[in-house]
């Protein structure tokens, strides 16, 4: 698509009231993303950079979520309706220098790039000063209807409050979705005419449609028949359904791709994650961000991974976390293992029951089985870390390093508290509490030594 033809104008400012949040409604999820971030997925491949948003109810939340989108925020300081958003846009869009906008609200995440590619080509051939997409749903709910002549030409769109079967006629079942196509020239001289005359008592944009209409402009609507990706969400039921559409959507690519799902309703998948064909996978279980799970990995149940990878061949138990984790190949952790930020395993190493890591490198082949923390570490490849090894790693203002060689031994129940080094082969007593370094090859107890002593009472 040839920039220059279109730029787009997001509308997120509402606050989305029947959402009842108190953060603004095109910042909820679905499969870990926001609303809107399915928004500018669908519409990059055919608008590149050209792409402004209109915010409004707690707008630094929006421009925060999307750093990138810097500069191309405009605000819309109170929210007078869709029109008014549209108005306060329109300057931005006027120094674009495309001849078109792309309007879309920021509630239509389901929304496809291949659709938002198909309605500007269909622009591009008719040349319309105006046009939007329309679905026709099972029930036309709250949409805004349209209304066609007897020769099937848009005539108007009119909000569901305003809907007066006396005056519009019985409603036809085809609404609007929320996305238009402005011709910049024509819709310029239209927008001072808007008026808040109607029961919400707000600017509309779909007003322009009639008014269009009136001076006699180009004006259509392609339908896109009984589409759930162009529905707006509105509510949290709205938002589950969408939700799990997208969900199943996205588990079923998987299976046709060659990754195998158990439970496979269960499985959510977000927008960024890559799974190799050949992955096993068990619902319930949540993969979200950039996660990138490579083949013959397997992922147990109730499995939540965030921007981690987890590399071909290693083992996710149940239960276990792995957050801006990096699992090597033919790793092991859990069940209940979790990986905090940081926590890097390379291949073959081993992170059982309750262990918890932090900012830590597990070397090839390093074992920490169970009931263990290990933070701001370095474990060389083969250690062996015993059970209820704790690094203490902080003094109540900084954090401190621990670090121990290849091969190294840490008895059960060891307190290594940094900054510690542990030396290659070192063997460590269970039950220590180490504060200086151990060299390689070393024995290091540091433990009250036993005393036994006799309580049978001593005949004199
Ligand atoms: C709107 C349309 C309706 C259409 C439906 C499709 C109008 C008047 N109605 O209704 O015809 O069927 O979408 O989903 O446009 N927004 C602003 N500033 C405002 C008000 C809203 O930026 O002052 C943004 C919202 O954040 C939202 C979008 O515009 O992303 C749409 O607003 P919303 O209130 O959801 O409109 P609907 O009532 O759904
Ligand atoms: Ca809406």
């Amino acid at each position: 698509m040839d920039k220059s033809f279109a730029c787009a104008l997001v509308l997120a400012g509402g606050k989305g009231t029947r959402m009842h949040s108190d953060s603004p409604k095109v910042l909820k999820t679905l499969l870990g993303e926001s609303m809107l971030y399915y928004v500018y997925k669908a519409l990059k491949p055919a608008l590149g950079e050209n792409v402004f948003t209109i915010v409004g109810f707690e707008s630094g939340q929006v421009e925060k979520a999307f750093p990138d989108m810097k500069d191309r925020f405009v605000l819309q300081e109170e929210q007078l309706g869709t029109g008014h958003a549209l108005q306060m846009g329109w300057d931005r869009i006027k120094e674009s220098g495309a001849e078109y906008c792309l309007v879309i609200n920021g509630d239509t995440p389901l929304i496809q790039d291949q659709v938002v590619t198909d309605f500007l080509d269909a622009v591009k051939m008719d040349g319309a000063d105006l046009s939007f997409m329309s679905i026709t749903p099972d029930e036309p709910a709250a949409f805004g209807r349209v209304i066609r002549d007897k020769d099937g030409q848009v005539t108007a769109i009119v909000e569901a409050k305003d809907y007066d079967e006396a005056v519009h006629g019985p409603v036809s079942g085809e609404v609007n979705a929320g996305i238009y196509c402005l011709k910049i020239s024509a819709v310029d001289s239209l927008l001072s005419k808007l008026t808040n005359n109607n029961k919400s008592g707000e600017y509309y944009i779909t007003d322009l449609v009639d008014l269009a209409v009136e001076c006699g402009m180009n004006v259509t609507a392609v339908n896109a028949g009984n589409s759930i990706d162009l529905m707006g969400i509105n509510s949290p039921l709205e938002l589950a359904k969408a939700e799990s559409a997208l969900r199943l959507r996205t588990a079923e690519k998987l299976l046709e791709s060659g990754v195998t799902l158990h439970n496979w309703e269960s499985v959510v998948v977000g927008p960024g994650v890559e799974i190799e064909p050949g992955a096993e996978i068990t619902g319930p279980c949540e993969i979200y961000g950039s996660s990138k799970i490579g083949r013959g990995a397997v992922l147990q149940s109730h499995v939540r991974i965030v921007d981690s990878v987890v590399d071909s061949g290693a083992i996710i138990k149940a239960y276990s976390h792995l957050e801006e984790a990096k699992v090597g190949r033919d790793c092991m952790v859990g069940p209940y293992g979790r990986l905090r930020p940081g926590a890097v395993l390379e291949e073959e190493s081993k992170v059982g029951n309750f262990v918890e890591v932090k900012k830590a490198v597990l070397g090839k082949g390093a074992k920490a089985s169970h009931l263990t923390y290990l933070g701001d570490s370095e474990i060389g490849a083969g250690t062996n870390i015993g059970a209820g090894t704790i690094t203490c790693n902080y003094d109540g203002v900084n954090k401190h390093k621990t670090v121990i060689g290849e091969g190294a031994f840490i008895g059960s129940n060891t307190a290594l508290v940094a900054p510690v080094t542990i030396g290659k082969g070192a063997l460590i007593g269970a039950g220590s509490t180490i504060t200086k370094n151990v060299k390689d090859g070393d024995l290091g107890v540091a433990r009250g030594k036993q005393v036994n002593i006799s309580r049978a009472s001593k005949k004199s």
